[in-house]
């Protein structure tokens, strides 16, 4: 399976995000119509911030393509956790949730501890986690099936890295056979070419490109092409 995932940050207002869905869906439906060999094996999905998951998922539903990620998970089960975003709360209206995004990592010192934890979480409640690591030395839990290999200079700088560099560490990574590696870090329609190419490399987590739906339509058509 490939994934094009879109991590939206805490980049849009309710009214850009209504905005990016109204274009989107009119660029979508136009690629859907095209000659395109819409492939069983590519999976779509969008994590908005929090307070809008519903509201997207609702506004995507007919598009079976499409799933529905958060951008994070709290460590705490359920119960008196004022502001808490939980997998309890999630279950049934996420199908997969980043975890241990780098700027998790830096900005709430997220340990790996807490990242296992997160990870349990989302695995008890059918919660896909989509694993971020920066570097070989991240850990890997085995429970996790989405590994999402993001260097940190390359996110948001548009700077990204090399294929060849990726392909690299993912040997290094020693993986079981059956996981998901994908790239992030300044993936836009102008490079993706490189990482699939390689055969290496399942999907993308996107940030700055998804924010703009044409450009993140085009990086669907490149996956479609390939
Ligand atoms: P970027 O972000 O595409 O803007 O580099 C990727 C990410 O942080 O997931």
């Amino acid at each position: 399976m490939r994934y094009i995932i879109a991590n939206w940050k805490a980049q849009m207002s309710f009214q850009d995000i209504k905005i990016w869905l109204k274009n989107f869906k009119k660029i979508f439906n136009k690629i859907s119509c095209k000659n395109l060999k819409w492939s069983k094996n590519l999976t779509i999905v969008i994590c908005p911030p929090f307070p809008y998951i519903l509201y997207v998922r609702e506004y995507l539903k007919d598009f079976s393509k499409i799933k529905i990620g958060a951008q994070d998970i709290s460590t705490f089960l359920k119960g008196k956790y004022t502001g808490e975003v939980t997998a309890h709360g999630l279950q049934e209206i996420c199908d997969l949730a980043i975890i241990g995004h780098s700027e998790r990592r830096s900005n709430c010192n997220e340990s790996d501890r807490t990242i296992s934890t997160k990870i349990s979480l989302a695995t008890k409640f059918k919660i896909n986690p989509i694993l971020c690591i920066r570097t070989k030395e991240d850990i890997i839990d085995k429970n996790v099936k989405i590994i999402a290999y993001e260097p940190v200079g390359a996110i948001g700088t548009g700077k990204n890295a090399d294929a060849s560099s990726v392909v690299a560490l993912k040997n290094q990574l020693k993986l079981l056979k059956k996981a998901i590696f994908i790239y992030g870090g300044s993936a836009d329609s102008t490079n993706i070419q490189s990482y699939l190419a390689t055969k290496q490399i399942d999907g993308f987590l996107v940030g700055t490109a998804s924010l703009h739906p044409d450009e993140f339509c085009r990086m669907i058509v490149k996956m479609l092409e390939k």
